[in-house]
């Protein structure tokens, strides 16, 4: 486990999106798992100038990403969808017919979700899965008290996830109440997986995915049992964990 403490959220994406450009830069047919929340979007932004200025290709470039609202179609302003448009897909050289959201109005929900592990696989398997985490301890969505060897599967939000989420809703009645989400087992199966983290508000759950026993009340401390797993966490998110980390003092200490 790699485990890498910075100051601020824009070192944050800085270096999370130099360790991804380094592996992309190495295969040009590259499957690249995402997210979506606040914390990985100075990731995108950096994705975006590393595209603009340093010719980082997408035009080859398959996407996953982890997890879609039950019954918020595509162009719905807090869709998943929506999110990845506006703050990476619009902005590169990616083939949208290659990026692919879990389809929230799918008309039989259990068959599209093994149609989405099946489109993984045929892939060739996602390659780097970036992920969030919730203050509950939740990767994409699945909640706490998911089996750590779950799949693709429509999960009902807990009232935490819903209360976190409905800053970016008019109204906590807005917020869907399922998803669609890749299960643990899903994202255990990425060859690499970065997690980011940011805010005072993750710092429990940090300390329990990090430190803390694997436990499913804490999906992300399954990441625990990934062989290639990087944290970037910012000094607050970290503020509880008891261990000596990397805290580097730059993007080019760390040669991403
Ligand atoms: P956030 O969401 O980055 O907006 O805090 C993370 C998550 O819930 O996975």
């Amino acid at each position: 486990m790699r485990v890498i403490i910075v100051k601020d959220t824009d070192t944050l994406g800085k270096i999370s999106a130099g360790l991804i450009a380094k592996e992309m830069r190495k295969s040009p047919h590259f499957v690249l798992g995402l997210a979506t929340g606040t914390t990985p979007i100075p990731l995108y932004q950096e994705l975006i100038r590393l595209h603009k200025e340093e010719g980082l290709d997408f035009s080859t470039t398959t996407t996953f990403n982890l997890d879609e609202y039950v019954g918020l179609p595509g162009d719905h302003e807090q869709s998943y969808r929506y999110f990845m448009n506006i703050h990476l897909f619009d902005h590169i050289n990616i083939n949208k017919e290659n990026t692919f959201v879990p389809d929230g109005m799918a008309e039989d929900i259990d068959a599209f979700c093994e149609e989405y592990e099946a489109m993984i696989k045929d892939a060739g398997g996602v390659e780097y899965q970036v992920l969030g985490i919730g203050s509950n301890g939740h990767i994409g969505f699945s909640e706490p008290g998911t089996s750590l060897s779950s799949r693709t599967h429509k999960t009902r939000l807990t009232e935490n996830t819903i209360e976190d989420n409905s800053r970016m809703f008019d109204k906590k009645e807005d917020v869907p109440t399922e998803a669609i989400t890749m299960g643990i087992g899903t994202i255990l199966d990425a060859k690499r997986i970065l997690l980011v983290a940011n805010g005072a508000n993750k710092a429990d759950a940090m300390a329990q995915a990090i430190e803390g026993p694997i436990t499913a009340m804490c999906p992300a401390s399954a990441l625990q049992l990934h062989p290639k797993v990087t944290f970037v966490v910012t000094e607050d998110a970290a503020a509880k964990l008891t261990l000596e980390w990397e805290r580097p003092q730059s993007r080019k200490a760390l040669s991403v």
